[in-house]
């Protein structure tokens, strides 16, 4: 070896070392635990595609929410499952639909021990499950939609949501939001933007989770999985049309995705660890084929690592309680 030998094992030789030097920690308080509420339900329900995840009833759902809060999670990703669905989605405006009245249960019982935050999007409401309104040739219909958005976003700000979450690709459906809100009176309601979102495989078992009834596919809205420079321009879009937060769906396939939008814009940046990624590793550790924990850790690291601030993960809130005994 040429002198001076450099010799980079030694930052690695022992624990307290390797503590010393690390780069990339994940603190409890930035990750979100997405929930799920389903209207009718007087017990959880499993999820059989995503063990350990449930379809809650609304006296759950607060439980969760406590439970949550008490684990030191940054924040609660609301997603609603009605009895019905039409057309048009209207469960999702309704101040008595599901996700709505869930808001209101969770702000009630947490209030601002968490950040509440709510899907907004049409997908879980509409009886042909897309994540808007139809034309009469079926395509989905952009400037209709924005309309619903923006209603459906007053009716979850009036619930109380701190954050709410636009996730339907609609071409300006942030700045719809963001004016909709406003004009409410609700300027303090922030806007975690789904800026950029695939038309992903991934999201297979959430589709059981809502019970979605999409046939077909989302892909003339959520983007190929094939373009980066297209992410881009529609995180920059979404900060031009106000904002907040934006964030990068799904996260682990798409690292480089996340580092890029890091690197282009000074608003947080969250990653969503979606479905199938969740599913995969539980799958395989139920086999006995990889370490549940340490493959969950490892994966949120490198998301972190990659430059999300935020994550969402199904896991939040093991992987806050296991952070909280490391550290
Ligand atoms: C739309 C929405 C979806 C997910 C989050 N918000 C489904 C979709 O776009 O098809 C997927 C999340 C996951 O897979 O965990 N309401």
């Amino acid at each position: 070896m040429p002198y001076p030998e450099i010799r980079p094992r030694r930052l690695r030789r022992n624990a307290a070392v390797r503590r010393l030097v690390s780069e990339t920690r994940v603190d409890p308080a930035e990750l979100v635990v997405p929930m799920f509420v389903k209207e009718g339900l007087t017990e959880p329900r499993a999820i059989a595609s995503l063990p350990g995840v449930l379809q809650h009833s609304r006296d759950s759902l607060r439980k969760a929410a406590v439970e949550a809060v008490q684990a030191g999670v940054g924040g609660i990703m609301l997603f609603g499952v009605p009895a019905t669905r039409d057309e048009t989605g209207s469960g999702g405006v309704d101040p008595a639909g599901i996700l709505n009245v869930a808001i209101r249960d969770v702000v009630a019982e947490v209030g601002d021990a968490t950040v509440v935050m709510s899907d907004l999007c049409l997908d879980e409401f509409t009886s042909h499950g897309h994540c808007g309104l139809l034309t009469p040739d079926g395509g989905v219909d952009n400037d209709a939609t924005l309309a619903a958005y923006a209603d459906m976003a007053v009716a979850q700000a009036a619930a109380g949501v701190h954050v709410v979450g636009p996730s339907g690709m609609m071409d300006g459906q942030v700045g719809v939001v963001r004016k909709a809100l406003d004009a409410a009176g609700h300027q303090d309601v922030s806007v975690l933007a789904y800026a950029v979102k695939y038309a992903s495989a991934f999201y297979g078992p959430f589709r059981d989770a809502v019970e979605s009834a999409l046939e077909g596919d989302r892909r003339t809205y959520q983007q190929d999985p094939a373009n980066l420079r297209e992410s881009l321009r529609e995180v920059e879009l979404d900060v031009a049309e106000g904002a907040d937060m934006v964030m990068v769906k799904p996260a682990l396939p798409y690292l480089d995705v996340v580092s890029a939008v890091r690197a282009a814009v000074d608003v947080p940046v969250a990653a969503y660890q979606v479905s199938g990624e969740y599913a995969m590793v539980e799958a395989a550790a139920a086999n006995g084929w990889i370490d549940r924990e340490r493959v969950m850790l490892e994966t949120l690291t490198s998301i972190r690592r990659a430059g999300a601030q935020i994550i969402l993960t199904y896991w939040a809130v093991e992987a806050a309680q296991l952070l909280r005994e490391r550290y």
